[in-house]
């Protein structure tokens, strides 16, 4: 077959539900040919048939379609206007739960993050921390909460001292920064989602998305988003014409939901 990437599309989502359709097809064309070359497959039907009788085959090429890195406090900066301009905001006066969502959470480092933010400025009954990613492998990790030295270059010494506890040269989060984290399995191009989220982080995973993907995905974000609340977009991520989804630009990479 001369350009089988559309039929292998079609014959990824019935073996995993993921429709590459909804990514932008150059970059994951690109990805996956390497990874189809890299086991000498000539064309992507002989790879199929390669992923079809092997399960470590197939977790490799999920890995090359999700992509899932990531750190602690990542774009330091934005999380310093989160806590001190945003947050203030947001939680004075709020007499119920404050409600997060970490909605592409990988390995666990962005929800641990809002953990201990959080828990600085609010006593841990008084919020609720979803933490959701397609892939099933990264939270598995995210619920161990064992991370290498690197993920943490943005975590100060007191906050390492409060919220790790060193093993073997790896820090792995203590109990009060994991019991906060509700951790699910969802995928944002297809699944419902929960509502009333006072915050919602939606990083550096749309980059990967069509604009039409992009676009209802940014309609459900704001549905499931408090009037007033905020959603907290990645570095590279800003949202073109805000206002067609009720919301405003508040600071760089953050949008508020204004009422109706
Ligand atoms: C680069 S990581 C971003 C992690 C974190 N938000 C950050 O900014 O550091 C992208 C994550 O998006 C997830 N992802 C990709 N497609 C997704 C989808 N359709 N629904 C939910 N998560 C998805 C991947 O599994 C990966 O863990």
């Amino acid at each position: 077959m001369q350009d089988d990437y559309h039929w292998f599309q079609s014959e990824i989502f019935k073996m995993t539900g993921i429709n590459l359709a909804l990514y932008k097809e150059d970059q994951m064309r690109r990805r996956l040919s390497s990874l189809k070359s890299k086991h000498g497959a000539a064309s992507f039907v002989e790879y199929h048939e390669q992923l079809k009788h092997s399960p470590k085959l197939l977790e490799e090429c999920l890995d090359k379609i999700t992509i899932n890195v990531t750190e602690f406090f990542r774009n330091k900066q934005r999380w310093d206007v989160l806590e001190q301009t945003i947050l203030p905001s947001l939680i004075s006066g709020k007499k119920d739960k404050f409600k997060v969502w970490s909605s592409a959470c990988s390995t666990g480092e962005e929800p641990y993050s809002l953990s201990i933010l959080l828990s600085k400025h609010l006593s841990d009954v008084d919020y609720d921390i979803l933490a959701t990613d397609i892939d099933q492998k990264v939270l598995d990790l995210a619920k161990r909460g064992v991370y290498p030295d690197r993920a943490l270059k943005e975590v100060s010494d007191a906050e390492r001292k409060a919220f790790f506890i060193e093993r073997a040269g790896s820090w792995a989060v203590n109990d009060r920064v994991k019991q906060s984290v509700r951790f699910r399995s969802l995928n944002l191009l297809a699944d419902r989602f929960e509502r009333n989220f006072d915050l919602i982080l939606c990083r550096n995973v749309v980059i990967y998305f069509t604009d039409a993907a992009k676009h209802e995905l940014y309609g459900k974000l704001a549905n499931a988003l408090n009037e007033g609340g905020v959603l907290f977009v990645g570095s590279t991520e800003q949202i073109f014409n805000p206002k067609q989804y009720g919301l405003e630009p508040i600071e760089t990479f953050f949008y508020k939901k204004i009422p109706y």
